[in-house]
């Protein structure tokens, strides 16, 4: 059985102390860290890339970069952001566009890092059985990409049992509004690399609810 990791999401922190949010963050008993990449394009909000990743990564050596790729060319990012040294480029399948998600899948290999396949909530689950024997990560949208703070969507729960029940050991991450109030159902669907940010990041005391929130999950 897989020990399910947290990955606090830095999107809704004080993003003008990067660096010094990013500690708190691992201070306070994160497992990995969750870096959420937005275009403009992909989706209608925009954030960070890799130059600022490569400045921010040396700073974090021990530490995983779960590096979530809400970008519409997804191939064209792959080897500066792997020069970074982030460990894992998680990309959508819905941009996979003009390439295949396999030619994405196998550039990210090739570069060193991890490969992640996410999909947004109106995504079957259906679409990645495809290239679930390729990736290192699945995850599963609980929110429509592009904002934190949004609400769960708690129907997103069968696409997780559904990847669970082919693949007993591959990592299975889910994404967006997670908190202590649904992180259970999130683990019980089998959901292992478990992404929270406001509820983490927008406390005064984020160990202690990292903390629960890794209470919540054991078993
Ligand atoms: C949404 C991002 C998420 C999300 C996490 O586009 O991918 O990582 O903002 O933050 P919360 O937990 O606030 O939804
Ligand atoms: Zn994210």
């Amino acid at each position: 059985h897989l020990v399910a990791k947290i990955g606090p999401s830095i999107l809704n922190s004080d993003l003008s102390r990067l660096a010094d949010e990013c500690d708190r963050m691992v201070k306070s008993g994160a497992d990995y860290l969750h870096l959420d990449v937005m275009d403009g394009n992909f989706v209608p909000n925009l954030t960070f890339g890799h130059p600022v990743v490569a400045t921010l990564k040396p700073k974090f050596k021990e530490v995983f970069f779960d590096m979530h790729m809400m970008v519409a060319e997804p191939l064209k990012w792959v080897e500066s952001m792997a020069e970074t040294g982030a460990e894992q480029y998680t990309f959508h399948l819905e941009a996979a566009g003009g390439h295949t998600a396999s030619d994405v899948i196998r550039k990210i290999k090739e570069a060193g890092m991890k490969a992640g396949i996410a999909i947004k909530p109106n995504t079957p689950v259906e679409a990645l059985l495809p290239y679930l024997n390729e990736v290192d990560m699945v995850l599963i949208m609980t929110v429509e990409p592009g904002f934190g703070g949004q609400k769960f969507m708690p129907d997103m729960m069968p696409k997780i049992k559904k990847v669970r029940e082919m693949f007993a050991n591959l990592d299975i991450g889910v994404d967006g509004g997670v908190s202590e109030a649904n992180i259970g159902e999130c683990a019980e669907a089998g959901a292992n690399m478990i992404v929270s940010g406001s509820a983490i990041v927008k406390s005064q005391d984020p160990a202690s609810v990292i903390a629960s929130l890794k209470k919540s999950v054991e078993n």
